[in-house]
């Protein structure tokens, strides 16, 4: 027998105000047919004035409490992943685990940009496998709309906000792949990578938050290859062969990152799981809005075999295999 973090809930939160490419087209060189063909996008959420990255994860968080039937009371840890903190500190989270009734335990913020829910999901997995947590809550929510350039048109059509969220639980496994729960991850950095996606400030450069600065071309081309290799090596490592996979989860970057992830693993588009039409790219919380998406509409169903993967500034990537 061991421990298996199962899923036992998803949440997901958007903030009311769509942004069309139309309208962004209104105050940036750009049209909506240039941001549709070249990257799948249409819309994107944009929090309101004053709505934070706590304000979103609570609302998501609340969402997959309620989906699992879970108390605040009953969670041990809540891992929130963000690249957009309300406050250089303390971490979001904590601000979360006060508004949400979470009583004890701990709570904290991981930083892995647009990998930061795959991270996330792999340290909570972690502590519930060690024993130091029978439940987690695992979120990813952003604001990016508050670190883009709004003036430069390579970067600003790419983004949204949103809050997604899990509730992980501690069951009895037998150690096989028959288990419920997530069967492997697989996390990876390399930070010579810095410069081609980074944002220009911090408390300990500039004293100012900065903005997104990326060499789109050239993430595209670690994207693909990075993404499609750490898949491979989770089903490899796991015995799984990528057939097998019922849905892949991608991180929601680009559709032709998915596009072209998807045909070098193998996988038919009609088992990948598509939010970023809708969302953009809402970093660490993309992954987990598709999944609670995707669950809430029947899609992910007890049993099944699923696959996310990430990549992010960093450079971050990860990915892990769950069965539903
Ligand atoms: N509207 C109109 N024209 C534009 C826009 C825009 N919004 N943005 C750039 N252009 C122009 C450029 O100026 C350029 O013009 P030029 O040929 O006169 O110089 C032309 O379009 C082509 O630009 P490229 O940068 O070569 O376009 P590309 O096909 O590479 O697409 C894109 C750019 C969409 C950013 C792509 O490289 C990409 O998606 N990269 C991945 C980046 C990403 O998703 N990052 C997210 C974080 S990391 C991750 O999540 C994986």
């Amino acid at each position: 027998m061991i421990i298996r973090s199962v899923i036992a809930g998803c949440g997901a939160y958007l903030p009311e105000r769509v942004l069309t490419n139309q309208e962004l087209a209104g105050t940036v060189d750009t049209t909506d047919e240039w941001i549709v063909k070249r990257t799948g996008i249409r819309q994107r959420h944009i929090a309101a004035k004053g709505e934070l990255t706590s304000d979103l994860a609570l609302e998501a968080g609340r969402a997959a409490l309620a989906d699992a039937g879970i108390a605040p009371e009953e969670i041990d840890i809540i891992v929130l992943a963000t690249a957009t903190p309300d406050e250089t500190f303390p971490a979001t989270a904590t601000t979360v685990q006060h508004a949400i009734g979470m009583k004890g335990g701990a709570a904290f913020d991981v930083q892995a940009v647009c990998s930061g829910f795959v991270y996330a999901l792999n340290v909570a997995d972690n502590f519930i496998r060690l024993g130091q947590a029978r439940t987690a809550l695992v979120i990813g929510a952003e604001t990016f709309s508050r670190i883009l350039d709004w003036s430069d048109r390579t970067t600003c059509v790419l983004f949204g906000d949103g809050a997604g969220a899990v509730v992980l639980r501690a069951e009895e496994g037998e150690g096989t792949n028959a288990d419920r729960g997530i069967l492997a991850n697989k996390i990876h950095s390399d930070g010579q990578y810095h410069d081609l996606l980074y944002v220009d400030g911090g408390p300990s450069s500039t004293g100012a938050v900065g903005h997104l600065k990326m060499a789109g071309k050239e993430v595209f081309k670690h994207a693909v290859t990075n993404l499609a290799d750490v898949v491979d090596e989770v089903l490899l490592g796991s015995g799984v062969s990528a057939d097998e996979v019922d849905w892949l989860v991608p991180h929601q970057a680009n559709m032709r990152i998915l596009k072209s992830t998807a045909a070098r693993l193998g996988v038919p588009l009609e088992k990948v799981v598509v939010t970023v039409d809708r969302h953009a790219n809402t970093s660490a919380a993309s992954i987990p809005l598709a999944i609670a998406e995707a669950h809430g509409d029947g899609r992910l169903r007890q049993g099944q075999l699923v696959v996310l993967e990430a990549m992010g500034g960093g450079f971050t990537w990860g990915a892990s295999l769950i069965r539903w």
